[in-house]
Protein backbone atom coordinates (compact mmCIF):
# COMPACT_ATOMS: atom_id res chain seq x y z
CA UNK A 1 0.00 0.00 0.00
CA UNK A 2 1.22 3.37 -0.94
CA UNK A 3 1.50 5.99 1.60
CA UNK A 4 -1.15 8.88 1.58
CA UNK A 5 0.24 12.28 -0.24
CA UNK A 6 -0.02 15.53 1.39
CA UNK A 7 1.12 18.75 0.03
CA UNK A 8 2.20 21.58 1.74
CA UNK A 9 2.29 25.02 -0.15
CA UNK A 10 4.63 27.25 1.42
CA UNK A 11 2.69 31.36 0.29
CA UNK A 12 2.58 33.26 3.12
CA UNK A 13 5.84 35.30 2.75
CA UNK A 14 5.65 39.03 2.38
CA UNK A 15 7.22 39.34 -1.52
CA UNK A 16 8.63 42.65 -0.31
CA UNK A 17 10.72 43.06 -3.44
CA UNK A 18 7.71 43.17 -5.71
CA UNK A 19 6.34 46.26 -4.59
CA UNK A 20 2.68 45.80 -4.56
CA UNK A 21 -0.75 45.31 -2.79
CA UNK A 22 -1.25 42.10 -4.39
CA UNK A 23 0.26 39.35 -2.82
CA UNK A 24 3.52 37.58 -4.61
CA UNK A 25 1.82 34.38 -5.68
CA UNK A 26 -1.08 36.41 -6.98
CA UNK A 27 0.87 37.84 -9.71
CA UNK A 28 0.22 36.38 -12.77
CA UNK A 29 3.08 34.17 -15.24
CA UNK A 30 1.02 33.41 -18.55
CA UNK A 31 -2.18 35.01 -17.45
CA UNK A 32 -2.61 32.75 -14.41
CA UNK A 33 -1.50 33.60 -10.78
CA UNK A 34 1.44 31.78 -9.75
CA UNK A 35 0.56 29.58 -7.32
CA UNK A 36 -2.26 27.97 -10.02
CA UNK A 37 0.86 26.66 -11.87
CA UNK A 38 1.61 25.17 -8.78
CA UNK A 39 -1.47 23.99 -8.02
CA UNK A 40 -1.72 22.55 -11.48
CA UNK A 41 1.77 20.78 -10.49
CA UNK A 42 0.33 19.53 -7.03
CA UNK A 43 -3.33 18.39 -8.68
CA UNK A 44 -1.31 15.88 -11.29
CA UNK A 45 0.38 14.03 -8.18
CA UNK A 46 -2.88 12.79 -7.42
CA UNK A 47 -2.32 13.60 -3.97
CA UNK A 48 -4.92 12.96 -0.56
CA UNK A 49 -4.93 16.60 0.49
CA UNK A 50 -3.47 19.72 -0.14
CA UNK A 51 -2.22 22.35 2.41
CA UNK A 52 -1.79 26.20 1.37
CA UNK A 53 0.54 28.25 4.27
CA UNK A 54 -1.00 31.82 3.87
CA UNK A 55 -1.02 35.13 5.69
CA UNK A 56 0.74 38.28 4.09
CA UNK A 57 -2.53 39.79 2.01
CA UNK A 58 -4.70 38.43 5.06
CA UNK A 59 -7.80 36.76 3.08
CA UNK A 60 -6.74 37.96 -0.94
CA UNK A 61 -5.48 34.53 -1.69
CA UNK A 62 -7.97 31.93 -0.26
CA UNK A 63 -10.95 34.51 -1.82
CA UNK A 64 -8.69 34.71 -5.37
CA UNK A 65 -7.99 30.96 -5.76
CA UNK A 66 -11.82 29.64 -4.46
CA UNK A 67 -10.73 26.09 -3.86
CA UNK A 68 -12.64 24.46 -0.90
CA UNK A 69 -11.25 21.39 -1.32
CA UNK A 70 -7.46 23.04 -0.75
CA UNK A 71 -7.11 23.50 3.33
CA UNK A 72 -6.41 27.09 4.04
CA UNK A 73 -3.77 27.37 6.90
CA UNK A 74 -3.10 31.30 7.84
CA UNK A 75 0.13 31.78 9.40
CA UNK A 76 0.27 34.73 11.30
CA UNK A 77 3.26 36.16 12.18
CA UNK A 78 4.95 34.55 9.22
CA UNK A 79 8.34 33.16 11.54
CA UNK A 80 9.81 31.35 9.19
CA UNK A 81 9.42 28.46 6.68
CA UNK A 82 9.85 26.10 9.19
CA UNK A 83 7.39 28.01 11.52
CA UNK A 84 5.13 27.74 8.25
CA UNK A 85 5.07 24.46 8.24
CA UNK A 86 4.70 23.76 11.75
CA UNK A 87 1.26 25.80 11.14
CA UNK A 88 0.02 22.82 8.40
CA UNK A 89 1.70 19.99 10.93
CA UNK A 90 -1.91 18.84 13.00
CA UNK A 91 -3.85 18.35 9.48
CA UNK A 92 -1.07 15.89 8.01
CA UNK A 93 -1.85 11.94 8.97
CA UNK A 94 0.92 10.30 10.91
CA UNK A 95 1.55 7.70 7.66
CA UNK A 96 1.38 10.15 5.09
CA UNK A 97 4.66 11.27 2.98
CA UNK A 98 4.63 14.76 3.03
CA UNK A 99 5.79 17.15 -0.30
CA UNK A 100 6.92 20.94 0.19
CA UNK A 101 6.49 23.25 -2.53
CA UNK A 102 6.45 27.19 -2.91
CA UNK A 103 4.10 29.10 -4.08
CA UNK A 104 6.28 31.14 -6.17
CA UNK A 105 8.14 28.74 -7.44
CA UNK A 106 5.63 28.52 -10.59
CA UNK A 107 7.72 26.01 -13.25
CA UNK A 108 7.94 22.90 -11.46
CA UNK A 109 7.43 19.90 -13.37
CA UNK A 110 5.12 16.64 -12.08
CA UNK A 111 8.03 14.47 -12.82
CA UNK A 112 10.30 15.81 -11.10
CA UNK A 113 7.81 15.58 -8.23
CA UNK A 114 6.88 12.29 -8.85
CA UNK A 115 10.42 10.91 -8.44
CA UNK A 116 10.51 12.64 -5.16
CA UNK A 117 7.21 10.91 -3.68
CA UNK A 118 8.78 7.63 -4.74
CA UNK A 119 11.70 8.05 -2.61
CA UNK A 120 9.60 9.18 0.47
CA UNK A 121 7.37 6.49 -0.01
CA UNK A 122 10.92 3.92 0.72
CA UNK A 123 10.91 6.08 4.06
CA UNK A 124 14.26 7.99 2.81
CA UNK A 125 14.00 11.90 2.50
CA UNK A 126 13.94 13.37 -1.21
CA UNK A 127 15.73 16.75 -1.25
CA UNK A 128 15.92 18.86 -4.49
CA UNK A 129 18.99 20.89 -4.81
CA UNK A 130 20.70 22.36 -7.96
CA UNK A 131 23.96 23.37 -8.62
CA UNK A 132 24.23 27.92 -9.37
CA UNK A 133 27.10 29.86 -10.69
CA UNK A 134 26.17 32.30 -8.71
CA UNK A 135 24.75 30.72 -5.43
CA UNK A 136 24.50 33.76 -3.40
CA UNK A 137 21.04 34.24 -0.88
CA UNK A 138 20.29 30.14 -0.82
CA UNK A 139 20.69 28.05 1.35
CA UNK A 140 23.92 25.75 0.64
CA UNK A 141 24.14 21.83 0.69
CA UNK A 142 26.70 20.92 3.29
CA UNK A 143 28.24 17.29 2.84
CA UNK A 144 30.14 14.91 4.80
CA UNK A 145 33.65 13.60 3.86
CA UNK A 146 31.28 10.55 2.02
CA UNK A 147 29.58 13.17 -0.48
CA UNK A 148 26.49 12.65 2.17
CA UNK A 149 23.96 15.41 2.52
CA UNK A 150 24.20 16.53 6.16
CA UNK A 151 22.34 19.47 6.98
CA UNK A 152 21.84 22.90 5.01
CA UNK A 153 23.13 26.67 6.21
CA UNK A 154 21.66 29.76 5.42
CA UNK A 155 23.56 32.42 3.24
CA UNK A 156 23.29 34.25 6.19
CA UNK A 157 24.86 31.48 8.68
CA UNK A 158 27.35 30.24 6.29
CA UNK A 159 31.19 30.78 7.04
CA UNK A 160 33.40 31.85 3.70
CA UNK A 161 34.29 27.81 3.51
CA UNK A 162 30.09 27.37 3.22
CA UNK A 163 29.38 30.17 0.99
CA UNK A 164 32.12 28.67 -1.66
CA UNK A 165 29.58 25.40 -1.80
CA UNK A 166 27.90 25.91 -5.25
CA UNK A 167 25.23 23.24 -4.43
CA UNK A 168 21.78 25.05 -3.21
CA UNK A 169 18.31 24.12 -1.35
CA UNK A 170 15.48 24.58 -4.05
CA UNK A 171 13.26 24.19 -0.88
CA UNK A 172 11.48 21.60 -2.19
CA UNK A 173 11.70 18.48 -0.28
CA UNK A 174 9.72 15.23 0.12
CA UNK A 175 9.68 13.45 3.74
CA UNK A 176 7.18 11.04 5.93
CA UNK A 177 4.68 13.10 7.88
CA UNK A 178 5.57 10.98 10.87
CA UNK A 179 9.23 12.40 11.22
CA UNK A 180 8.55 15.45 10.09
CA UNK A 181 6.88 16.15 12.63
CA UNK A 182 9.07 15.36 15.34
CA UNK A 183 12.14 17.35 13.91
CA UNK A 184 9.47 20.26 13.74
CA UNK A 185 8.94 20.76 17.35
CA UNK A 186 12.59 20.74 17.89
CA UNK A 187 13.53 23.35 15.56
CA UNK A 188 14.55 26.76 17.49
CA UNK A 189 15.22 30.39 16.09
CA UNK A 190 18.55 30.37 17.08
CA UNK A 191 20.00 31.62 13.81
CA UNK A 192 20.95 34.63 11.97
CA UNK A 193 17.28 35.60 11.14
CA UNK A 194 15.83 34.91 14.13
CA UNK A 195 13.79 32.62 11.98
CA UNK A 196 12.53 28.75 12.33
CA UNK A 197 14.12 27.44 9.66
CA UNK A 198 12.79 24.05 7.59
CA UNK A 199 15.95 23.56 6.67
CA UNK A 200 17.15 22.55 10.24
CA UNK A 201 15.00 19.52 9.65
CA UNK A 202 17.74 17.83 7.35
CA UNK A 203 20.84 18.39 10.16
CA UNK A 204 18.50 16.72 12.34
CA UNK A 205 18.03 13.67 10.18
CA UNK A 206 21.42 13.81 9.23
CA UNK A 207 22.36 12.93 12.91
CA UNK A 208 19.81 9.95 13.30
CA UNK A 209 21.52 8.53 9.94
CA UNK A 210 18.33 8.81 7.87
CA UNK A 211 18.85 8.68 4.10
CA UNK A 212 19.01 12.03 2.40
CA UNK A 213 19.02 11.65 -1.34
CA UNK A 214 18.98 14.47 -3.72
CA UNK A 215 17.43 15.00 -6.56
CA UNK A 216 17.84 16.94 -9.36
CA UNK A 217 15.54 19.12 -11.82
CA UNK A 218 15.79 18.68 -15.50
CA UNK A 219 16.71 22.29 -16.23
CA UNK A 220 17.10 24.94 -13.44
CA UNK A 221 14.27 27.15 -14.67
CA UNK A 222 11.95 24.61 -13.04
CA UNK A 223 13.74 26.11 -9.10
CA UNK A 224 13.51 29.66 -10.17
CA UNK A 225 11.10 31.72 -7.69
CA UNK A 226 9.41 34.97 -8.55
CA UNK A 227 10.92 37.47 -5.53
CA UNK A 228 10.85 40.71 -7.93
CA UNK A 229 8.76 41.90 -11.39
CA UNK A 230 12.23 41.52 -13.01
CA UNK A 231 12.40 37.78 -12.04
CA UNK A 232 8.99 37.31 -12.98
CA UNK A 233 9.43 39.09 -16.18
CA UNK A 234 12.44 36.77 -17.04
CA UNK A 235 10.39 33.51 -15.89
CA UNK A 236 7.49 34.56 -18.48
CA UNK A 237 9.94 34.73 -21.19
CA UNK A 238 11.24 31.24 -19.99
CA UNK A 239 8.25 29.71 -20.22
CA UNK A 240 6.94 31.29 -23.50
CA UNK A 241 9.88 29.82 -24.96
CA UNK A 242 9.28 26.56 -23.39
CA UNK A 243 5.77 26.91 -24.76
CA UNK A 244 6.58 28.10 -28.29
CA UNK A 245 9.48 25.04 -28.49
CA UNK A 246 6.71 22.66 -28.02
CA UNK A 247 4.60 24.52 -30.57
CA UNK A 248 7.32 23.94 -33.23
CA UNK A 249 7.93 20.60 -32.25
CA UNK A 250 4.23 19.53 -33.09
CA UNK A 251 4.65 21.12 -36.63
CA UNK A 252 3.61 24.96 -35.97
CA UNK A 253 5.48 27.55 -37.99
CA UNK A 254 6.53 30.72 -35.91
CA UNK A 255 8.19 33.08 -37.53
CA UNK A 256 9.51 34.36 -33.94
CA UNK A 257 9.37 32.04 -31.28
CA UNK A 258 10.56 34.60 -29.30
CA UNK A 259 7.49 36.84 -30.20
CA UNK A 260 4.03 34.75 -28.83
CA UNK A 261 2.59 34.55 -25.98
CA UNK A 262 -0.12 31.73 -24.94
CA UNK A 263 -1.56 33.16 -21.92
CA UNK A 264 -3.88 30.00 -21.90
CA UNK A 265 -4.21 26.26 -23.91
CA UNK A 266 -3.58 26.65 -27.51
CA UNK A 267 -4.04 23.96 -29.96
CA UNK A 268 -3.15 23.39 -33.46
CA UNK A 269 -3.79 21.53 -36.19
CA UNK A 270 -1.14 20.84 -39.13
CA UNK A 271 0.64 23.62 -40.92
CA UNK A 272 -0.49 26.12 -38.58
CA UNK A 273 1.66 29.28 -39.10
CA UNK A 274 1.59 32.16 -36.41
CA UNK A 275 3.36 35.33 -37.09
CA UNK A 276 4.73 38.26 -34.97
CA UNK A 277 3.09 39.75 -31.60
CA UNK A 278 0.19 37.34 -31.37
CA UNK A 279 -1.33 36.36 -27.80
CA UNK A 280 -3.87 33.75 -27.11
CA UNK A 281 -5.98 33.60 -24.12
CA UNK A 282 -7.87 31.25 -22.51
CA UNK A 283 -8.63 28.27 -24.94
CA UNK A 284 -7.94 29.15 -28.48
CA UNK A 285 -8.41 26.14 -31.00
CA UNK A 286 -6.28 26.56 -34.31
CA UNK A 287 -7.23 23.94 -37.44
CA UNK A 288 -5.20 22.47 -39.76
CA UNK A 289 -3.56 25.45 -42.49
CA UNK A 290 -4.75 28.45 -40.27
CA UNK A 291 -2.82 31.36 -40.75
CA UNK A 292 -2.57 34.08 -37.99
CA UNK A 293 -1.30 37.31 -39.33
CA UNK A 294 1.36 39.79 -37.11
CA UNK A 295 -0.25 41.34 -33.81
CA UNK A 296 -3.16 39.58 -33.44
CA UNK A 297 -5.33 38.45 -29.89
CA UNK A 298 -6.93 35.70 -30.14
CA UNK A 299 -9.23 34.71 -26.71
CA UNK A 300 -11.61 31.61 -26.10
CA UNK A 301 -11.50 31.17 -29.63
CA UNK A 302 -12.15 28.36 -32.11
CA UNK A 303 -11.18 29.08 -36.40
CA UNK A 304 -11.61 26.43 -38.42
CA UNK A 305 -9.15 24.31 -41.00
CA UNK A 306 -7.81 26.78 -44.08
CA UNK A 307 -9.24 30.26 -42.43
CA UNK A 308 -6.89 32.85 -42.18
CA UNK A 309 -6.80 35.97 -39.78
CA UNK A 310 -4.62 39.06 -41.26
CA UNK A 311 -2.66 41.19 -38.93
CA UNK A 312 -4.11 43.13 -36.30
CA UNK A 313 -7.29 41.39 -35.02
CA UNK A 314 -9.23 41.58 -31.93
CA UNK A 315 -11.04 37.91 -31.87
CA UNK A 316 -12.81 37.00 -28.55
CA UNK A 317 -15.71 34.02 -27.83
CA UNK A 318 -15.65 33.28 -31.36
CA UNK A 319 -15.83 30.80 -34.10
CA UNK A 320 -14.17 31.11 -37.23
CA UNK A 321 -15.49 28.80 -40.14
CA UNK A 322 -13.05 26.66 -42.26
CA UNK A 323 -11.75 29.21 -45.30
CA UNK A 324 -13.02 31.92 -43.80
CA UNK A 325 -10.57 35.25 -43.65
CA UNK A 326 -10.71 37.65 -41.43
CA UNK A 327 -9.16 41.15 -40.93
CA UNK A 328 -6.92 42.72 -41.17
CA UNK A 329 -8.01 44.92 -38.69
CA UNK A 330 -11.14 43.47 -37.49
CA UNK A 331 -12.76 42.93 -34.09
CA UNK A 332 -14.85 40.22 -33.36
CA UNK A 333 -16.75 40.17 -30.31
CA UNK A 334 -18.37 37.37 -28.09
CA UNK A 335 -21.02 35.10 -29.40
CA UNK A 336 -19.71 35.00 -32.99
CA UNK A 337 -20.29 32.35 -35.50
CA UNK A 338 -18.92 32.75 -38.89
CA UNK A 339 -19.14 29.84 -41.44
CA UNK A 340 -17.35 28.62 -44.09
CA UNK A 341 -15.70 31.01 -46.64
CA UNK A 342 -17.24 34.21 -44.63
CA UNK A 343 -14.79 37.48 -45.80
CA UNK A 344 -14.38 39.84 -42.78
CA UNK A 345 -12.34 42.82 -44.09
CA UNK A 346 -10.71 46.07 -42.43
CA UNK A 347 -12.43 48.26 -39.21
CA UNK A 348 -15.45 45.82 -38.75
CA UNK A 349 -16.93 45.33 -35.57
CA UNK A 350 -18.89 41.73 -35.37
CA UNK A 351 -20.81 40.78 -32.05
CA UNK A 352 -23.41 37.77 -31.03
CA UNK A 353 -23.94 37.21 -34.56
CA UNK A 354 -24.11 34.15 -37.37
CA UNK A 355 -22.47 35.20 -40.64
CA UNK A 356 -23.85 32.53 -42.81
CA UNK A 357 -21.43 30.59 -45.73
CA UNK A 358 -19.54 32.85 -47.80
CA UNK A 359 -20.91 35.95 -46.95
CA UNK A 360 -18.72 39.13 -46.73
CA UNK A 361 -18.67 42.05 -44.77
CA UNK A 362 -15.55 44.21 -46.04
CA UNK A 363 -15.45 47.79 -44.83
CA UNK A 364 -15.82 49.56 -42.28
CA UNK A 365 -19.34 48.26 -40.14
CA UNK A 366 -20.88 47.29 -37.39
CA UNK A 367 -22.97 44.16 -37.08
CA UNK A 368 -24.48 43.25 -33.50
CA UNK A 369 -27.52 40.79 -32.73
CA UNK A 370 -27.67 39.59 -36.10
CA UNK A 371 -28.59 36.52 -38.55
CA UNK A 372 -26.85 36.89 -41.34
CA UNK A 373 -27.71 34.38 -43.99
CA UNK A 374 -25.71 32.50 -47.25
CA UNK A 375 -23.90 34.21 -49.50
CA UNK A 376 -25.29 37.90 -48.19
CA UNK A 377 -23.20 41.29 -49.33
CA UNK A 378 -22.70 44.12 -46.84
CA UNK A 379 -21.55 47.22 -48.24
CA UNK A 380 -19.12 49.86 -46.92
CA UNK A 381 -20.34 51.46 -43.74
CA UNK A 382 -23.52 49.37 -42.73
CA UNK A 383 -24.54 49.77 -39.05
CA UNK A 384 -27.54 47.66 -36.98
CA UNK A 385 -28.61 50.09 -34.98
CA UNK A 386 -29.53 46.99 -32.62
CA UNK A 387 -29.56 49.03 -29.36
CA UNK A 388 -32.41 51.34 -28.43
CA UNK A 389 -30.91 52.78 -25.42
CA UNK A 390 -32.66 50.06 -22.88
CA UNK A 391 -33.19 46.67 -25.54
CA UNK A 392 -31.19 44.99 -27.77
CA UNK A 393 -32.55 44.08 -30.87
CA UNK A 394 -32.11 41.14 -33.85
CA UNK A 395 -31.72 42.34 -37.06
CA UNK A 396 -32.05 39.21 -39.70
CA UNK A 397 -30.82 39.53 -43.00
CA UNK A 398 -31.56 36.39 -45.49
CA UNK A 399 -29.55 34.76 -48.08
CA UNK A 400 -28.23 36.71 -50.98
CA UNK A 401 -29.74 39.98 -49.69
CA UNK A 402 -27.34 42.97 -50.90
CA UNK A 403 -27.19 46.17 -48.79
CA UNK A 404 -26.27 49.10 -50.41
CA UNK A 405 -23.40 51.13 -48.45
CA UNK A 406 -24.03 53.39 -45.85
CA UNK A 407 -27.09 51.95 -44.46
CA UNK A 408 -28.51 51.64 -41.46
CA UNK A 409 -30.97 48.77 -40.47
CA UNK A 410 -33.06 50.34 -36.93
CA UNK A 411 -33.71 46.43 -35.39
CA UNK A 412 -36.19 44.67 -34.69
CA UNK A 413 -36.17 44.13 -38.80
CA UNK A 414 -35.81 42.00 -41.33
CA UNK A 415 -34.17 41.80 -45.00
CA UNK A 416 -35.93 39.26 -47.27
CA UNK A 417 -34.05 36.75 -48.96
CA UNK A 418 -32.62 38.07 -52.22
CA UNK A 419 -33.87 41.88 -50.92
CA UNK A 420 -31.34 44.64 -52.04
CA UNK A 421 -31.28 48.10 -50.51
CA UNK A 422 -30.11 51.37 -51.79
CA UNK A 423 -27.07 53.10 -50.74
CA UNK A 424 -27.76 54.92 -47.85
CA UNK A 425 -31.09 53.24 -46.94
CA UNK A 426 -32.50 54.09 -43.19
CA UNK A 427 -34.52 50.63 -42.82
CA UNK A 428 -37.15 50.88 -40.29
CA UNK A 429 -39.21 48.62 -41.46
CA UNK A 430 -39.14 44.63 -43.51
CA UNK A 431 -37.55 44.73 -46.89
CA UNK A 432 -39.34 42.24 -49.14
CA UNK A 433 -37.28 39.69 -50.82
CA UNK A 434 -36.29 39.91 -54.07
CA UNK A 435 -37.35 43.59 -54.08
CA UNK A 436 -35.09 46.87 -53.98
CA UNK A 437 -35.95 48.91 -51.30
CA UNK A 438 -34.19 52.32 -50.35
CA UNK A 439 -34.78 55.69 -48.16
CA UNK A 440 -33.18 58.44 -49.78
CA UNK A 441 -33.99 61.89 -49.79
CA UNK A 442 -34.95 62.72 -53.68
CA UNK A 443 -31.38 64.23 -55.16
CA UNK A 444 -32.02 67.72 -57.04
CA UNK A 445 -30.15 70.72 -57.92
CA UNK A 446 -31.06 74.37 -58.17
CA UNK A 447 -29.48 75.97 -61.29
CA UNK A 448 -27.65 79.12 -61.22
CA UNK A 449 -27.27 78.91 -57.09
CA UNK A 450 -23.85 81.40 -56.17
CA UNK A 451 -21.68 80.07 -53.04
CA UNK A 452 -21.57 82.95 -50.31
CA UNK A 453 -18.14 85.22 -50.63
CA UNK A 454 -16.31 86.66 -48.41
CA UNK A 455 -16.09 90.41 -47.93
CA UNK A 456 -13.60 91.94 -50.71
CA UNK A 457 -13.94 88.68 -52.82
CA UNK A 458 -14.40 89.19 -56.44
C1 LIG B 1 14.49 29.40 1.56
C2 LIG B 1 15.39 28.32 2.17
C3 LIG B 1 16.72 28.28 1.45
C4 LIG B 1 16.50 28.06 -0.02
C5 LIG B 1 15.55 29.09 -0.58
C6 LIG B 1 15.17 28.75 -2.01
C7 LIG B 1 14.78 28.22 4.54
C8 LIG B 1 15.15 28.61 5.91
N1 LIG B 1 15.58 28.63 3.58
O1 LIG B 1 15.13 30.62 1.79
O2 LIG B 1 17.54 27.26 1.97
O3 LIG B 1 17.75 28.11 -0.73
O4 LIG B 1 14.32 29.14 0.17
O5 LIG B 1 14.42 29.79 -2.56
O6 LIG B 1 13.81 27.51 4.34
N2 LIG B 1 7.28 31.43 3.65
C9 LIG B 1 6.17 31.28 4.44
N3 LIG B 1 6.22 31.70 5.74
C10 LIG B 1 7.33 32.22 6.29
C11 LIG B 1 8.47 32.36 5.48
C12 LIG B 1 8.43 31.95 4.17
O7 LIG B 1 5.13 30.80 3.98
O8 LIG B 1 7.30 32.56 7.48
C13 LIG B 1 7.23 30.99 2.25
C14 LIG B 1 7.43 32.13 1.28
O9 LIG B 1 6.17 32.69 0.91
C15 LIG B 1 8.11 31.45 0.10
C16 LIG B 1 8.86 30.32 0.74
O10 LIG B 1 8.28 30.10 2.01
O11 LIG B 1 7.18 30.89 -0.80
C17 LIG B 1 10.35 30.61 0.87
O12 LIG B 1 10.49 31.77 1.66
P1 LIG B 1 11.69 32.75 1.45
O13 LIG B 1 11.64 33.81 2.46
O14 LIG B 1 11.78 33.12 0.03
O15 LIG B 1 12.91 31.75 1.81
P2 LIG B 1 14.42 32.09 1.72
O16 LIG B 1 14.84 32.81 2.93
O17 LIG B 1 14.69 32.70 0.39
CA1 LIG C 1 12.91 33.12 -1.85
Amino acid sequence: MNAPLAIVILAAGRGTRMKSDLPKVLHPLAGRPLIQHVLAAADSLGPERICVVYGHGGETLPQAIRRPDLLWVRQEPQLGTGHAVQQAAPHLREDAVVLILYGDVPLIRAETLQEMVLIAREGAIALLTVRLDNPAGYGRIVRNGRGEIERIVEHKDASPEELAIDEVNTGILCLPAAKLKRWLADLSNDNAQGEYYLTDVIGMAAREGERILPCHPASVWEVLGVNSRQQLAELERMHQRNLAEALMAQGVTLIDPARIDVRGSLQCGRDVLIDVGCIFEGRVVLGDNVKVGAYSVLKDVEVAHGAEVLAFCHIEGARIGPQARVGPYARIRPGTELDAEVQIGNFVEIKNSQVGFNSKINHLSYVGDAYVGRKVNIGAGTITCNYDGANKHRTVIEDEAFIGSDSQLVAPVTVGRGATLGAGTTLTRDAPPGELTLSRVRQFTIPGWQRPKKKGEE
